[in-house]
């Protein structure tokens, strides 16, 4: 990407840009929010080819963004691709903050984009929740907490996503279990791998992500995992985007289990479920 693709684009809301502090209050960029939006385009980069794919093949794009926060992704994905289109496409933020789902739905109106919701719920109530359609073709989860990004990724299997795009956050859950299990020797050397209380939480972190690319896997998608580089505002920088292909799920499926067994967390099987 040139340098100069990180200038705001012709029909970018400056309002908007505004808003998430992108553009100072008078209109202008400082060095800071250039760096900003450098990030946000890198983010965008990889998602606007999902939104195009799906679009192509469908004509509209349904899409759930995950512990959303201040809804900063779902605005911009908004702004740079759902503005402009003529037809049933839908952005869901998915919140449990009362006040930032209310802010966002009032940033929305100001801004006039109507093909925008904003719910207050969890992301597990959201899963059997009415208000939401019965499938949604691209689910994301920008840092969602703990489990949530698991709810994310159950949520995303059981409304058929085509796509599915986390940046997860911290994961207590497994560290939790492997903590618990500690003293159980698992009979070898391995288990110094997490016998450091900070490297039982660096661990945990990363066998959760590892266990739910094996999950998307056993449910036929292909997995791609990889860095978002530059995103400066956490230290959790793995980007998973998986893509259903109705691929076969025996081997993925084998695979965690043995893992899980491996590692002592069979009780968590429900967590990673596999039902296909
Ligand atoms: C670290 S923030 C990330 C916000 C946004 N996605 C971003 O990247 O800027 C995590 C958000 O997820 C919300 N959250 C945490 N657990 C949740 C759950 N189970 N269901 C819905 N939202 C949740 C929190 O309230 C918080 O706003």
């Amino acid at each position: 990407m040139s340098s100069k693709t990180y200038e705001i684009r012709p029909n970018q809301s400056v309002e908007l840009l505004k808003e998430l502090h992108i553009l100072t209050r008078d209109g202008k960029m400082n060095q800071d929010s250039r760096r900003k939006l450098k990030q946000v385009y890198h983010l965008y980069q990889f998602i606007e080819p999902l939104l195009n794919d799906v679009k192509e093949a469908k004509g509209s794009v349904s899409l759930v963004d995950h512990g959303a926060g201040k809804s900063y992704l779902g605005f911009i994905l908004y702004d740079l691709f759902f503005k402009d289109l003529r037809d049933s496409s839908h952005i869901y933020g998915i919140e449990t903050r009362e006040e930032l789902v209310t802010k966002s739905g009032e940033l929305a109106a100001r801004l006039g984009f109507a093909g925008m919701s904003f719910l207050n719920l969890s992301v597990a109530e959201s899963t059997v929740s009415d208000r939401l359609p019965p499938a949604i073709d691209i689910v994301t989860a920008l840092h969602a907490c703990n489990t949530a990004t698991d709810d994310a990724i159950r949520f995303a299997l059981q409304k058929r996503a085509k796509y599915v795009v986390v940046v997860p956050c911290c994961q207590a859950e497994v560290a939790g279990v492997l903590k618990r299990n500690k003293s159980k020797s698992l009979g070898d050397a391995l288990t110094e791998i997490w016998r450091h209380p900070l490297h039982t939480r660096e661990f945990g972190s990363q066998i959760t992500n590892v266990l739910r690319c094996l999950q998307l896997e056993a449910h036929g998608y292909q997995v791609n995992v990889t860095e978002l580089v530059g995103w400066e505002h956490s230290m959790k920088n793995e980007l998973i985007i998986a893509h259903y292909k109705d691929l076969p799920r025996r081997r993925p499926a084998e695979r965690l289990h043995e893992v899980m067994q491996r590692f002592g967390l069979d009780e968590l099987r429900e967590r990673f479920f596999v039902d296909a």
